[in-house]
């Protein structure tokens, strides 16, 4: 209860239940039920959430229709100030809400302190974006195309979609919810964002958005009651999501709304014989291990050339000895995974490694959620870790004999979100990027998100449009065009 210990956040707690987020204001739910959020390391129930009713559903889409009207028509540099002071807020309060994630989702310390910063400089930069491409609009004039004369102009310029239905995921609450909120209010649009399950707390970062009310909503629930109701509710006019193979399902279940989808990936990451072997030791540790492996954007698999696998498996089992396994309080490397389910997916892919035959580099350990980091090596295509995501802190390695077959691998794959090279040779870089069926690749550097004004999107089971402020502010508006019809020149000059 870290955020509802500051003065400013106080009203979003009722008892031992957090209330939802609607019209402005932090309100209990009718429903008199709640629903537990578990805390991943000691796997006792932390607090509970308020389980909203489909009736207060429809009246949060009521109510962002009406306040995105009004939006809509406040200046795009007021929008963009408010952003500004949100960005502010975010920044001030970056312990307590960093303490939420370290209790929520068991994130380091410090690496929760970086998400809050990291998102206060995201939506200040959506701001600035916002009024450089929000503000420019395009002219065209008809004797450009065959037949017409020069007698129309049309004048194009970029309007909000409506309400914009946000769903972060647990990895990055803070930050995947504000690259979400920041684009669609800067675009003009309301929001309604459905936390993910294992995490609320955090989100009094609703109120950095204090002039906003109404715009932004906060909706909490049972799947079962309120998720497909959310995700096909006829007032939503665009979903952005990042998570898992629910993203897959919503896609499918959705109306006809600009879809902007981040799911999973087994981001592979391909080493040649003349790779820099310590920045690519440095770069596999840091890449699958960080959050202990609990990111889209996780080295996934390693596809290294024979000839230097010894040497790179030696490296990176030596930084592994000098990870701190323990509680995200102590700022430990490896923390508890988020639920027990995952606890128990990821044993369930190293127990099958074991079966057919791969090599471990460490014993395997596991404490409650807490998982060892674990190096696989000798992994064949026949295990089932060669292609499935853990998002723990396990990593299989294969080894090749050619760049080709690391290609094969890499596009076998049902995931095509990030991938990574290393090599010294620029030129077969550029050709194996080419090669990789994947949304983006780093050329010596593990795979990544940002900086988060950069392009993200996954191919393939990895997702839908693109992400990156300039990207998901363009998705989250559409062209609006008015044509000025002038009499025929024919007509007026005689
Ligand atoms: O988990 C998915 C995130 O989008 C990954 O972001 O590359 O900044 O860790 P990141």
């Amino acid at each position: 209860m870290a955020l509802a210990g500051t003065g400013v956040f106080s009203e979003i707690i009722d008892g031992e239940v957090y209330r939802y987020y609607a019209d402005g204001e932090w309100r209990s739910s009718a429903s008199g039920k709640s629903v537990a959020i578990v805390n991943p390391t000691t796997r006792q129930t932390q607090y509970r959430v308020q389980a909203c009713t489909q009736e207060e559903v429809n009246k949060v889409m009521e109510a962002a229709k009406v306040a995105q009207k009004a939006w809509a028509r406040t200046p795009l540099w007021k929008r963009a100030e408010l952003l500004h002071k949100a960005a502010a807020i975010l920044k001030e309060h970056k312990a307590p809400i960093a303490e939420c994630l370290v209790k929520e989702i068991a994130k380091p310390a410090k690496d929760a302190v970086t998400e809050v910063v990291r998102s206060g400089d995201l939506v200040s930069y959506t701001a600035e974006e916002g009024v450089r491409i929000l503000g420019e609009g395009k002219l065209l004039v008809s004797d450009s195309f065959p037949g017409n004369e020069r007698n129309k102009y049309c004048l194009s310029s970029k309007i909000p979609l409506g309400v914009v239905l946000a769903i972060p995921p647990f990895n990055y609450p803070v930050n995947l919810a504000v690259s979400k909120i920041g684009p669609a209010l800067i675009a003009g649009n309301a929001l309604v964002l459905k936390p993910p399950t294992q995490v609320y707390d955090s989100f009094g970062i609703f109120n950095s958005f204090t002039e906003c009310e109404g715009l932004i909503s906060c909706v909490t629930g049972k799947g079962s009651e309120i998720g497909d109701f959310l995700t096909m509710h006829p007032g939503v006019n665009c979903i952005s999501f990042t998570g898992g193979d629910t993203g897959i399902a919503i896609s499918k279940k959705a109306g006809m709304v600009p879809l902007q989808m981040e799911l999973g990936g087994k981001d592979a990451c391909i080493v040649l014989e003349d790779a820099d072997l310590d920045l690519v030791a440095a770069n596999i540790v840091k890449g699958a291990f960080s959050y202990s492996g609990q990111r889209c954007t996780a080295v996934k698999v390693v596809l290294i050339m024979e000839s230097v696998a010894d040497a790179v498996v030696q490296k990176v089992n030596a930084k592994l000895a000098k990870l701190k396994v323990g509680p995200p309080e102590d700022n430990s490397d490896i923390t508890p995974v988020v639920t027990e389910s995952s606890a128990n997916f990821i044993e369930g892919l190293v127990m099958d490694a074991k079966e057919k035959g791969a090599t471990f580099c460490q014993e395997y350990r596991r404490e409650g959620n807490l998982i060892w980091p674990l190096l696989l090596d000798h992994v064949r295509p026949d295990m089932r870790i060669a292609w499935e995501e853990p998002f723990g802190p396990v990593l299989p390695v294969i080894r090749i004999n050619s760049a080709e077959e690391g290609i094969h691998h890499c596009n076998a794959s049902n995931f095509g979100l990030q991938g990574c090279i290393f090599t010294r040779d620029i030129n077969k870089a550029i050709l194996i990027s080419d090669a990789m069926e994947t949304g983006t690749v780093q050329i010596n550097y593990a795979p990544a998100r940002g900086p988060d004004h950069f392009p993200f999107q996954g191919l393939k089971d990895s997702g839908i449009g693109s992400q990156g402020i300039t990207n998901s502010i363009n998705m989250m508006t559409k062209v609006k065009s008015t044509v000025i019809n002038l009499p025929s020149p024919s007509y007026t000059m005689g």
